[in-house]
């Protein structure tokens, strides 16, 4: 069940797309008005499984048998392992690594240490963000969202 508090998170995700997209594409409405569903669509998932591993590719497919044009991205968010990431999918991923599980505005390292603390330093979770951050920071798209 998506919980209140991950309600909050994914609104929280949505507001941060929406900003990051609009660093991005100042002049395309409609793109940031694209990225701020995108985060309202990404942890879809979690109404129907728990799993941290599995949420998104269940979100995915509910999204894309709905038609959803980006249901790709939320199939592949939190993936430390995909190589070159669209635009929708970098700008998703930077969110949800700014966002904190109840909403809060958060830098990468914040929610690092966040995930650290609710799931060890040692746990798999903690291990692929600090992965996937690794990666959103040494993307050349990345000096656009600061
Ligand atoms: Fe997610």
């Amino acid at each position: 069940m998506i919980t209140e508090n991950r309600w909050m998170h994914i609104l929280g995700v949505a507001r941060k797309a929406k900003e990051i997209a609009a660093k991005f594409k100042p002049n395309d409405d409609k793109f940031i008005e694209d990225m701020f569903l995108l985060g309202i669509m990404h942890d879809l998932g979690y109404e129907f499984m728990e799993s941290n591993t599995s949420h998104a590719a269940v979100g995915g497919e509910i999204l894309k048998r709905g038609g959803y044009k980006y249901w790709q991205e939320v199939a592949m968010h939190g993936d430390e392992t995909v190589e070159n990431m669209t635009d929708q999918l970098f700008i998703l991923n930077c969110a949800d690594m700014m966002t904190g599980p109840n909403g809060e505005n958060f830098t990468f390292d914040e929610r690092l240490k966040e995930i650290g603390n609710r799931f060890g330093k040692d746990s798999a979770p903690y291990q692929k963000c600090i992965i996937e951050v690794r990666k959103l920071k040494n993307d050349t798209r990345y000096s656009k969202i600061l």
